[in-house]
């Protein structure tokens, strides 16, 4: 892993919005996969700010948002969709059209978690793909256990990540879904580039097992040690344990 170390979270994610901003140069076409969370924010300001000043042009992106809660529709104030929305989605120029995300009130999330793996394909996968991490280990919400899902899938939330997403729902974790739609490891490891964005000290445990530790379900970023282009985005905090 290309794993670089900033002064602090604004300089990483400067770094990181620059990196995105030059891809999508040279791709203009990019298909770029995006995360929710509130590490992606100040990165998310500096794409806004890049386009605004006609330096990161979205017109021909296309974007796939990672991951969605359960029983949440895109305009509810805890989902994802309305998440990346606020942030980034509305200060870009990405056409509507070539918005995806997973539908967290579909009748049928099995079929609804195969009409986006096949959406994906049918982009011809993920170009470069945004990750942030969960201070568990989790990417996506590939949670930590027995086993990993290569597929988009649906999955139970551990009690931990509901606390950690529970300011979403007005800090009341007892109001955060217990379940989630999300894109699978093999998404995650065929995309063309991952740029990984992690910053605080609670972050750093997780960091040192992503990139030193043995590949394990229990902390599913490790896994992303068999990709052969990660760039991880790091402040001095989350690299303390490294
Ligand atoms: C969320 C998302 C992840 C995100 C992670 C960290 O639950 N599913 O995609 O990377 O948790 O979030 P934060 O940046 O708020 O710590």
């Amino acid at each position: 892993m290309d794993v670089s170390i900033f002064a602090d979270a604004g300089e990483a994610s400067s770094a990181l919005a620059s990196r995105v901003a030059e891809l999508l140069r040279r791709i203009p076409a990019l298909v770029l996969g995006l995360p929710a969370g509130r590490t992606p924010i100040a990165t998310y300001t500096e794409l806004c700010r890049l386009h605004a000043a006609g330096e990161a042009d979205f017109s021909q992106a296309t974007v796939f948002l990672l991951d969605e809660f359960v029983g949440l529709d895109a305009s509810h104030s805890g989902s994802f969709r309305r998440f990346v929305g606020q942030h980034l989605l509305s200060g870009i120029n990405v056409d509507p059209e070539r918005v995806h995300s997973l539908d967290g009130l579909a009748s049928d999330p099995g079929v609804e978690c195969e009409r986006y793996e096949e959406a994906i394909a049918a982009c011809g996968g993920l170009n470069l793909l945004l990750l942030g991490i969960g201070v568990n280990g989790h990417v996506g919400f590939n949670e930590p256990g027995q086993t990993l899902n290569a597929r988009t899938h649906r999955t139970v939330l551990l009690e931990e990540t509901r606390a950690e997403n529970a300011s979403l729902f007005g800090g009341a974790q007892n109001r955060v879904p217990r379940e989630a739609l999300s894109i699978g490891m093999g998404a995650i490891l065929r995309a063309d580039t991952i740029v990984m964005i992690a910053t605080g000290e609670r972050k750093a445990s997780a960091v040192a097992g992503m990139v030193r530790g043995p590949l394990t379900t229990q902390l599913p970023a490790s896994f992303l040690q068999l990709h052969r282009r990660v760039e991880v985005y790091l402040d001095r905090a989350a690299a303390t344990a490294l």
